[in-house]
């Protein structure tokens, strides 16, 4: 089962990736946590991410999907995947179509996450990630047991840099030019299911396992 997370920046990808990956058992691939580990560990990869993401602009597609389909030859992944953040071009989700139909696979469901703009900023801005397990919180809605450690592994919370006002903007943006294209191809394709990511965790999970239980039926 392989399943595509797609919406805008802040719209509950990784926050809800985590949910379903843990419910399901599918490992959670997530290209933005991915480009994070290989900038702190000082990688040739992470060399050449660095400033795109700074910028708040997309990683070239043919790095990304190279980054991704070494992550999709591990064995974690043969009993499927929750994607958090790839594909996020038009170009992408072809890439990961021919790579997965190689292996006799496909992309089962594609779920778009749906937030409000207004919404999205006050998700980035409020928003701490564990500097170990990348686990994420935030001050208002998702606040952790003691301010600046993580629930999970007791690590430091930190902010991302890329979540600063322009940054955010930027990103925002670039969504809205180069994501929207993608997320009509997957409703194209009729495997797009659309979730009203503007409620709390909670219910939005429960709508995102709802679709997940349909698809595997
Ligand atoms: P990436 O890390 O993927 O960032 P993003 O897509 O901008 O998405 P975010 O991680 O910001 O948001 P999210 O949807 O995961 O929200 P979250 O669950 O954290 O990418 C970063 C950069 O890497 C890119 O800019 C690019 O440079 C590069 N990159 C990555 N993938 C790439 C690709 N495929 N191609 C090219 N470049 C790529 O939630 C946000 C906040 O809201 C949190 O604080 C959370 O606690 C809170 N929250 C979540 N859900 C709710 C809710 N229902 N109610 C209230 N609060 C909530
Ligand atoms: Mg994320
Ligand atoms: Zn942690």
């Amino acid at each position: 089962m392989y399943v595509v997370l797609i919406g805008a920046p802040g719209s509950g990808k990784g926050t809800q990736a985590g949910v379903l990956a843990e419910t399901s058992g599918l490992a959670h691939v997530a290209s933005g946590d991915l480009f994070r580990a290989a900038v702190q560990q000082g990688t040739e990869l992470g060399r050449v991410a660095r400033g795109y993401m700074e910028r708040g602009e997309l990683v070239p597609d043919e790095v990304t999907i190279a980054m991704i389909m070494e992550r999709l030859r591990e064995p974690d992944t043969a009993r499927g995947v929750i994607l958090d953040g790839f594909p996020r071009t038009v170009e992408q989700a072809q890439a990961l179509d021919r790579a997965l139909a190689a292996r006799d696979q496909q992309i089962d469901l594609a779920i778009y996450l749906r937030v409000p703009t207004e919404v999205l900023l006050r998700r980035l801005s409020g928003r701490w990630i564990c500097r170990v397990c990348q686990a994420t919180y935030h001050e208002v809605f998702r606040p952790p047991a003691t301010p600046g450690q993580c629930d999970a592994c007791g690590g430091e919370l930190s902010q991302r840099p890329d979540d600063r006002l322009e940054t955010a903007e930027r990103r925002l943006q670039v969504y809205f030019e180069q994501t929207l294209p993608a997320i009509e191809y997957y409703r194209r394709r009729r495997i797009l299911v659309e979730v009203d990511g503007n409620q709390p965790i909670e219910p939005v999970a429960a709508e995102m396992l709802g679709a997940l239980g349909q698809t595997t039926r």
